[in-house]
Formats: C-alpha cells, sequence, structure tokens
C-alpha cells in the first residue's frame, strides 16, 4: 500500500460523496466502513446483524468488531497501491490501531482532509439525501439530483432514504460524532497530517480543495 489518506468530518460533511470522486481520480479504493455495514445489512449476514443494533441508535459499532472488519478490506489485493477511508478511525482506539496496522505493512497515512460543516447544515443535508441500494452513491433533493427521479445515474439501482437520516437518530450521530470522533482532530494535527476544507461550499470546490492535499 502506498497512499493511505483518512477522510475525517461528521455526519453529513459529503465523505462519502467527495470520497467517490477522489478515489476514483487517484485510481484507489474508496473504503467506507458505514457502506461495508449495509451491505451486510442487506445481505442479513451476523455482522449486520451485530451493526443494526448500533446503527439504528446513532451509535458507533464497537471496535472490536470494525477494527477486524476494516483490517480485512485494507488486505485485499486492490488496496496494494493504497486507499481512501471514508468513516474509519472514528475512536481513538481505531486511530491506534490503523497506524499499528499500517507500520506493521511497512505504510503510514499520507494525509486527513477534515471536511468542517456547521451542525445546523448537516440536519438539512441529511434529513434531504437518498442513497442508492447497490453501492450507495448519494443525492440529495436540493444539491445533488438524479437525472430521473429515485434512480441512481451511476448503476440504475433505486434510491432509498437510510433509516439512521431521521432526525433524532442524527442528532444522536452527530452527538457521538463531537464526544467520540472529534478527538482525533487533534491527534491528526499533532502528527501534522490534518488539514482542514470548509465542507459549505459547492460539492465542485470542496472536490479542488480536496484534490489539492491528496496532491494525486
Ligand atoms: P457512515 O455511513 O460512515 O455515516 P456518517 O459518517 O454518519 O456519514 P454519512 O454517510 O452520514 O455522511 P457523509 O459525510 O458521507 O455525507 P454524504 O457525502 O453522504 O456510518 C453510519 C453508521 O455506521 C454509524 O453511525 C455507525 O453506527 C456505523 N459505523 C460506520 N463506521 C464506523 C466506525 N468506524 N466505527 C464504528 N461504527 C461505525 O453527504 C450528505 C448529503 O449532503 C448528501 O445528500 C449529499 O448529496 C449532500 N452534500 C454533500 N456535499 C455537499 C455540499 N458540498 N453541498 C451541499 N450538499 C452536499
Amino acid at each position: 500500500m502506498s497512499r493511505v489518506y483518512v477522510l475525517l468530518g461528521p455526519p453529513g460533511a459529503g465523505k462519502g460523496t467527495q470520497a467517490a470522486i477522489i478515489a476514483e481520480k487517484c485510481g484507489i479504493p474508496h473504503i467506507s466502513s458505514g457502506n461495508i455495514f449495509r451491505e451486510n445489512l442487506q445481505n442479513n449476514t451476523n455482522l449486520g446483524k451485530q451493526a443494526r443494533l448500533y446503527m439504528d441508535k446513532g451509535e458507533l459499532v464497537p471496535d472490536g468488531v470494525t477494527i477486524g472488519m476494516v483490517e480485512d478490506r485494507l488486505s485485499q489485493p486492490d488496496c496494494r497501491e493504497g486507499a481512501l477511508l471514508d468513516g474509519y478511525p472514528r475512536t481513538p482506539t481505531q486511530a491506534q490501531a490503523l497506524n499499528e496496522f499500517l507500520k506493521k505493512n511497512g505504510n503510514k497515512i499520507n494525509a486527513v482532509p477534515f471536511i468542517n460543516v456547521p451542525s445546523n447544515e448537516l440536519i438539512e443535508r441529511l434529513s434531504g439525501r437518498w442513497t442508492c441500494k447497490a453501492e450507495g452513491h448519494v443525492y440529495h433533493l436540493k444539491y445533488k439530483l438524479p437525472k430521473q427521479a429515485n434512480i441512481c445515474d451511476l448503476d440504475g439501482s433505486v434510491l432509498y432514504q437510510r433509516e439512521d437520516d431521521k432526525r433524532e437518530t442524527v442528532e444522536q450521530r452527530i452527538k457521538v460524532y463531537v464526544e467520540q470522533t472529534a478527538p482525533l482532530i487533534a491527534f491528526y494535527k499533532k502528527d501534522g497530517l490534518l488539514f482542514e476544507v470548509d465542507g459549505s461550499l459547492p460539492i465542485e470546490q470542496v472536490t479542488d480543495k480536496l484534490m489539492k492535499i491528496v496532491n494525486c
């Protein structure tokens, strides 16, 4: 693995939107822990059943389950050239585990772009979000409409509203982010890896700023 990027930001900041674009431009896989959990939910696997207990409440899935799952994914052959992580790590324990995993494999994180958006905007974004069933591509009722109503432009699958995008669950997810994930901002700043980007700009402008950080 050569280029490793961690996309940090609150729920609804645009991590998934930007990760899909940047990973394609850089030719590295987009690894979203949330998408892996949702695939498992859809396929009704044991991992999916376990994850549902936490995701529906807006809580984090325990580190013991999440760390192994992401390390398995990072060990796949398509990650040899690098990876763009979205939604992982999310706790100091996960961040430490990621550093150790990369070090063991002779690697390290290149940069941590942090997409920052005020909380009131996050709620509006998540309540208007529609997601595609097949691969998790995201749309928005106001900011990013699909060409055909309720159908994904990229793979033709049906769009749905995520269970955890209900207002009460979104509020809980933001609270969990502040308490458990925001400490990672200082963690990565200390190592000189953190680059903050204003995520309230239009999607294309956020992409331009991120591309300058990842430099590929
Ligand atoms: P996950 O799927 O990772 O959700 P999240 O971090 O809460 O992030 P979101 O997917 O909600 O938002 P996003 O930042 O990707 O925004 P998006 O691009 O969609 O995690 C879900 C759950 O899984 C967690 O709650 C937890 O239970 C579990 N989980 C996952 N990872 C875990 C981990 N590591 N440890 C433990 N548990 C874990 O954009 C949002 C909307 O805004 C879209 O509609 C989009 O079109 C729109 N938009 C995007 N950018 C802009 C812009 N610039 N202007 C206007 N609109 C925009």
